[in-house]
């Protein structure tokens, strides 16, 4: 008598085979995968709710209220990943810079960098633990997360988190910034290693807690010449994405960087960015198919009327044309005071009329 092998049980995975964690590799997907940057933010009444009781920093440093906010958007929209609630400027904060967000005027540092003597101060973050309150974070929401919806971790760059430190705020035209990296080359790039250095471990640690893949939001960088980018910002770029966890996929963001798309790709990610001052098979052509990208809808498209978002949903699907590898996204983040209910629709189109 033969005995009959026991039937072997199909492996699945439901985060691995998730719809985006598929499009990141550029596996063929059965929909296009959805999500938007700020998905949790003000645009929400239940956010603003809460935030009329608790400040910014303190939203960013309560893992409980950071991850009901993160399951939050992810659910009521109904996108394929979500998105770690946290701040690319929390990092600055361990550095050694005074954060502050401001009402109206966004974030402050109260004590930028001006002077090379400055960055001599500005050590590369020791103890990840600094930040332990993200990767607690990290942990509450992956557990709270339905098993089939990635988890995205993030940080800055270290060229927008330069002009943060630099600036000691937001900025028009980056003018101090890049006078520093003009004037002093070489405490800019001591500067940039620091911040490189920090950037790297903070997201391998964002990756041992537990989200499925890292984006680096360079959001400033588009703000640079191509040469200047490949002096000043790609070596450092370059080295950043070859410290990070290789185990889950790396997007890199940055806007206004129609100029500069060749270059981010050199430096590194499996998926980039793509605003809407890009036609999205046109960057793609000039990337290659060795890249997915991520976009690229114009998020004032959002206050439009429902017809015309549906009409540039199309436009988009059709460009991208079911090729492995694409993440429908916005240009940027969504912005405050954008109609939910629009919101909702996008999520619901992208998956309608991109149905395989
Ligand atoms: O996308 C998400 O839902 C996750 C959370 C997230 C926030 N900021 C929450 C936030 C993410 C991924 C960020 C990234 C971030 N932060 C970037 C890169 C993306 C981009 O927009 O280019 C940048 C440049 C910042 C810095 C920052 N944080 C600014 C300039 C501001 C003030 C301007 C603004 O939009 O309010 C913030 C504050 C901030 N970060 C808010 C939120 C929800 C609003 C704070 C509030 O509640 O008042």
């Amino acid at each position: 008598m033969t005995t009959q092998p026991a039937p072997q049980p199909t492996t699945t995975d439901p985060l691995r085979d998730s719809r985006f964690l598929r499009a990141c590799r550029r596996e063929p997907v059965d929909a296009t995968p959805v999500w938007l940057m700020r998905q949790a933010g003000r645009y929400m009444a239940e956010y603003r709710s809460l935030r009329s009781k608790v400040s910014f920093l303190e939203l960013c440093k309560n893992p409980e209220l950071a991850t009901e906010t993160t399951i939050f958007a992810a659910e009521v929209l109904g996108v394929d990943a979500a998105i770690l609630f946290a701040d690319i400027l929390l990092i600055l904060e361990p550095l050694g810079f005074q954060l502050e967000f401001s009402k109206g005027e966004g974030p402050v540092i109260h004590n930028p960098i001006r002077e090379t003597a400055d960055v001599d101060a500005v050590r590369p973050l020791e103890d990840v633990e600094a930040l332990g309150y993200v990767y607690e974070a990290i942990r509450q929401i992956r557990a709270g997360l339905p098993g089939n919806v990635p988890l995205i971790g993030f940080a800055g760059a270290p060229f927008t988190l330069a002009c943060y430190a630099i600036e000691g705020g937001g900025s028009r035209n980056y003018q101090k910034a890049k006078a520093f990296m003009y004037s002093d080359p070489g405490a800019w790039d001591a500067l940039m290693a620091a911040l490189t250095d920090s950037t790297a471990r903070y997201l391998n640690a964002q990756a041992a807690a537990g989200v499925q893949a890292l984006q680096v939001f360079d959001s400033w960088v588009g703000s640079l010449s191509p040469d200047d980018y490949r002096r000043f910002v790609q070596p450092h770029m370059r080295r950043l994405f070859q410290m990070l966890d290789p185990a889950v996929p790396h997007i890199h963001f940055g806007a206004d960087t129609g100029s500069l798309l060749e270059l981010q790709r050199d430096a590194g990610g499996d998926v980039v960015g793509l605003d809407w001052r890009v036609e999205l098979d046109q960057a793609w052509d000039r990337l290659g198919r060795g890249v997915g990208v991520q976009g690229n809808l114009d998020p004032i498209v959002l206050f439009a009327p429902v017809d015309e978002i549906a009409r540039q949903t199309r436009r988009i699907l059709g460009q991208a044309a079911n090729r492995p590898g694409h993440i429908f996204n916005l240009g940027h983040g969504i912005l405050p005071h954008t109609p939910v209910d629009h919101v909702r629709a996008l999520v619901r189109m992208v998956h309608e009329f991109s149905a395989r």
